[in-house]
C-alpha cells in the first residue's frame, strides 16, 4: 500500500509528501454504550487509511482517493463542502481544526486503505483519524491534544456525514496500541490500556458482507430513544440509569424506548464483568457476556439480522466461546472468541453453513490488536 501511494503521489503531484496512517478497531463489549455516557473497550487493527500529504501553499486542497480511482478539490472555508461523500471526511476534519482556533492550509493527497467498508471496522474513523493526525502534525507542532484528535473524528461525522456517533471509533483510532485493548469510560473520557493476551483462545471476525442499507438513519434513532428514556428518567445519560429505575417508569416509556433502555443498561455492566474477568483470565465469562451482548443486540436493540444472527447461531453450535455482532449494525462482522483446538472447524463450518444459506462465504479476518494513528516511517 504505501509503495503504491508514493508511486501514485509522485505522478499525480510531481513531487513527495509525509505519510501517515491510522486503524480500524474492534471492540471486544461494550456496544451502543457510547452515546450514553457508558464504557466501550475496543482495540485498533492491523487494518489501516494511510495518506501521503504534501503542503502545496495555497489555499485548496486537492484529494486522490486511490481506492475509488476519484479526485476531487475543495477550498478551506465553510461554504467550500464538496459534494461527494468519501471527500467530505477530509474536509470536515480540516474544518473541526479551524474552527477551534488551529490551522489548516491548502495540501495535496493521496490516500488508500484495506480497513473493510461497511463491515463495521471503522474505516471512517480510521481516515478522520489519519487526517486529523496528520494535519496537527504538519500545521500545528502536535499542539492538539490527542482527545481532541477524537473528537475532531466525531464532530466531522456529526457536522459532515449525519452520524451522530459516540467517540469509541475515534478514539480507538487514535489512541490504539500494539497488544492493548482500552476500557474508555465514555462520561468522564478516562481510559486504561489492558494487555491482551488470549493463550489458548483466537480472536477472529466473520465479515457477512451484507450491509443493509436503511433509509431512516436508524443509529441516529436508537441514539434518540436512548436520550429520550434518560430525560423521561430524569438522569443525564442511561449511564445513571438502573433496571429498577427504569422497572418504575415503564408505564410513561413506550415498549420500544423500554427495550433500547434495557438493553443499554445490561451492557453497561456486562463491560465492566468482562474487564474483571479478563484479568482473572476467565475467558468463559467473557464469552458468555459476548453472546449476552449478541441476544441484547438482537432482540432489544434489534440492530442486528438474519445473516449475523445465523453466524451467531453456527459460533454456539461449533462450541464457540463468545461471539457477538460488532459495531453499528445491520450487517458487518461477528467477533468470535474461539478455543485454539475449535478453531479451524468453526471456520470451515462458518463457510459452509453460511454460503449454502446466503450464497457466498463470510471473509475471515484474524484480529490483530495494533498501533493507532501514527507517521509511517519512511
Ligand atoms: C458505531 C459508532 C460508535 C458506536 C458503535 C456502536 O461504530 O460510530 O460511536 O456507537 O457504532 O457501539
Amino acid at each position: 500500500m504505501k509503495e503504491r501511494i508514493k508511486s501514485l503521489f509522485n505522478s499525480r503531484f510531481g513531487t513527495n509528501g509525509v505519510l501517515y496512517a491510522s486503524a480500524g478497531r474492534i471492540n471486544l463489549i461494550g456496544e451502543h454504550t457510547d452515546y450514553n455516557g457508558g464504557f466501550v473497550f475496543p482495540g485498533a487493527i492491523d487494518k489501516c487509511i494511510m495518506a501521503e500529504i504534501n503542503i502545496n501553499g495555497t489555499d485548496r486542497v486537492r484529494v486522490y482517493s486511490a481506492d475509488l480511482d476519484a479526485y476531487c478539490e475543495f477550498g478551506l472555508k465553510e461554504e467550500d463542502a464538496p459534494a461527494e461523500q468519501w471527500a467530505r471526511y477530509i474536509f470536515g476534519v480540516c474544518r473541526e481544526i479551524i474552527k477551534r482556533g488551529f490551522v489548516v492550509n491548502g495540501f495535496d493527497t493521496v490516500f488508500a486503505g484495506n480497513v473493510p467498508l461497511g463491515a463495521g471496522l471503522s474505516s471512517s474513523a480510521a481516515l478522520e483519524s489519519c487526517f486529523a493526525f496528520a494535519l496537527n502534525d504538519l500545521f500545528n507542532d502536535n499542539k492538539i491534544e490527542k482527545f481532541e484528535l477524537a473528537l475532531i473524528g466525531q464532530s466531522t461525522e456529526h457536522n459532515y456525514c449525519g452520524v451522530n456517533c459516540g467517540i469509541m471509533d475515534q478514539f480507538a483510532s487514535v489512541f490504539g496500541k500494539k497488544d492493548h485493548l482500552m476500557r474508555l469510560d465514555c462520561r468522564s473520557l478516562e481510559y486504561e490500556y489492558y494487555p491482551f493476551d488470549a493463550k489458548g483462545y483466537k480472536l477472529v471476525l466473520l465479515d457477512s458482507k451484507v450491509k443493509h442499507e436503511l433509509v431512516d438513519s436508524p443509529y441516529n434513532k436508537r441514539r434518540e430513544s436512548c436520550e429520550r428514556v434518560a430525560r423521561t428518567l430524569g438522569v443525564e445519560t442511561l449511564r445513571d440509569a438502573d433496571m429498577a429505575m427504569l422497572d418504575a417508569a415503564c408505564d410513561r416509556i413506550s415498549d420500544e424506548d423500554f427495550m433500547r433502555a434495557r438493553y443499554v443498561i445490561g451492557e453497561k455492566q456486562r463491560v465492566l464483568d468482562v474487564c474483571d474477568a479478563l484479568q482473572r483470565g476467565d475467558f468463559e465469562t467473557v464469552g458468555r457476556c459476548m453472546y449476552e451482548t449478541h441476544n441484547g443486540l438482537s432482540h432489544d436493540y434489534e440492530v442486528s439480522c438474519v445473516e449475523l444472527d445465523y453466524l451467531n447461531d453456527i459460533a454456539r453450535e461449533c462450541g464457540v466461546t463468545g461471539s457477538r455482532i460488532m459495531g453499528g449494525g445491520f450487517g458487518g462482522c461477528t467477533i468470535n472468541l474461539v478455543k485454539d483446538e475449535l478453531y479451524d472447524n468453526f471456520i470451515a463450518t462458518a463457510k459452509k453453513k453460511f454460503n449454502e444459506k446466503y450464497g457466498h462465504e463470510p471473509v475471515v479476518y484474524p484480529v490483530v490488536i495494533s498501533d493507532g494513528a501514527h507517521k509511517c516511517e519512511e
